[in-house]
């Protein structure tokens, strides 16, 4: 740990003596049901929006909810301490959440936060918990926190706060084009990402990059009774679940043709730091309820999740899925197939190969259609950065183990937009841990997580605002 300054040591105070209220604020927020790839949850998605533009402007910043021709956004900005030349950092977070099916899985409601016990203490369990409302809720209370104490912010500050990131962030590229002027800032802070161990800080310096496509077969004219025709005709369900089958090979190595023709090996280098880390597999496969290390033969668990490109089925539908039985042939049959890409993998070259394999595969009298969700590329954030460099020693001042260099499996668009479309880099630092259950019921973010985070986000402007700009 490293030492504190008067001016950081009387903001964190202010955050363990606040800490109650902003567990209450963040429960407040958990309560809005702000579900992105729903329509029927569009007025929840602007409620949660507005309520973070009263909760912005509250404290010092000009926040206001932003159309677009999806949900919108939250933007707000903050000057920063008058007369001083400061970095301007933009700090993105999503408001919106998945769905939080299967309902019957859940403990508690989804929609209705409770605080619990945990194996570190205690967790608040809801959908969005961490994923993302609790993340982004760790530099608010920290801004409200430096608020409150010193009346204004160390660095100047733009919060962009997204409403459709959990589905493929389709109105957010059209939005950072049309707000360049605004929207730029030195660099941004990701707050969508997690720690290493519940001690452990982290930075995220690679995501994979996201293909999804759903891909409907369609068979017969009508839906057909299964005695009647059933073993005559081609059924959709059984040729699509075997044309699927193919995706991979025995030892779990993707066929699509072309598919690891960009992939590159691990550096000595890289592998080596990962391996420093220590991972613990065993851990891992526990957080998800297994003990069977499994995926494309030869490559290691961390591999697997950072560095290797994958091919996953995200959901199938077809014939007659109710309760009971049903004799049934059903006339189409749906997969929703995404494979996450490493570095320099090329998209939409993925894409158009997933597609042709499906092509190529189509059985006689059937036809294909495909809906595209999504298509981003994995991300590496530079790892020499001055304000990476800080952001470490912030995270050195709250935590007793220094923060470490991590990958992760996942992806989060903003960043290659931001990338691309504003000029500048992304710093990903998050508060989540491998069994917080995202996407999934029973989502929850530990109390110490949440607590660290906001204390975390107040060291690290702390050290920023001594960067010279
Ligand atoms: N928070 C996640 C991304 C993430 C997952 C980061 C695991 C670190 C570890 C984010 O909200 C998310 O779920 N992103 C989607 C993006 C997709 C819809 C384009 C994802 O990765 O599936
Ligand atoms: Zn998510």
């Amino acid at each position: 740990m490293t030492t504190t300054t008067a001016t950081l040591q009387s903001v964190l105070d202010r955050i363990d003596a606040d800490f109650d209220g902003a567990l209450d604020r963040l429960c407040r927020l958990l309560r809005i049901p702000s579900i992105s790839t729903d329509p029927e949850y569009a007025t929840h998605i602007r409620q949660a929006a507005e309520s973070l533009a009263v909760d912005l402007k509250s404290i010092g910043f000009d926040a206001s909810v932003r159309d677009t021709t999806g949900h919108p956004l939250v933007v707000a900005h903050h000057p920063g301490p008058p007369g001083e030349k400061v970095p301007h950092i933009l700090y993105y977070g999503h408001y919106d959440v998945q769905p939080p099916d299967p309902l019957e899985e859940w403990d508690s409601g989804p929609f209705d936060p409770a605080i619990v016990p945990s194996e570190h203490g205690r967790k608040i369990v809801a959908r969005g918990a961490v994923d993302d409302k609790g993340q982004l809720m760790t530099f608010i209370e920290a801004f409200r926190a430096w608020h409150d104490v010193h009346g204004t912010m160390p660095i100047r500050i733009t919060v962009m706060l997204e409403g459709e990131e959990e589905s493929g962030s389709p109105s957010l590229d059209a939005f950072l084009q049309a707000n360049r002027d605004e929207l730029r800032a030195d660099a941004c802070i990701v707050c969508d990402t997690g720690m290493w161990q519940v001690d452990v800080p982290a930075i995220t310096y690679m995501l994979r990059g996201l293909v999804y496509i759903e891909a409907t077969l369609h068979g017969p004219g009508m839906d057909l009774h299964s005695g009647g025709y059933g073993g005559a005709v081609v059924n959709p369900i059984n040729a699509i679940t075997r044309v699927l089958a193919q995706l991979h090979d025995d030892r779990g190595v993707v066929q699509i043709p072309g598919f690891y023709d960009d992939v590159r090996e691990l550096s000595d280098a890289e592998a080596a730091q990962w391996k420093a880390l220590g991972f613990d597999e065993r851990a891992f496969l526990a957080s998800a309820g297994l003990k069977t290390p499994t995926g494309e033969a030869g490559r290691s668990t961390l591999e697997r999740i950072w560095s290797r490109p994958t091919c996953d089925i995200n959901g199938i539908r077809g014939g007659y899925i109710g309760d009971g039985a049903k004799t049934v042939i059903g006339n189409r049959a749906t997969a929703k197939i995404s494979c996450r890409l490493v570095a320099d993998q090329d998209p939409k070259q993925v894409q158009t190969a997933l597609v042709r394999f499906l092509e190529d595969r189509r059985p006689p009298d059937c036809r294909w259609t495909f809906h595209y969700h999504g298509c981003n590329p994995a991300i590496r954030v530079p790892t020499d950065s001055p304000y990476l460099a800080a952001a470490s020693r912030g995270l050195a001042t709250v935590f007793e183990r220094p923060p470490v260099l991590i990958g992760s499996g996942g992806s989060i668009p903003v960043v290659g937009s931001i990338q691309k479309i504003l000029g500048f880099d992304s710093l990903l630092v998050g508060f989540g841990l491998d069994d917080d259950r995202i996407h999934s019921p029973n989502e929850k973010f530990e109390v110490a997580c949440y607590q660290n985070g906001i204390r975390s986000h107040a060291a690290i402007m702390d050290e920023l605002s001594r960067l010279s700009v």
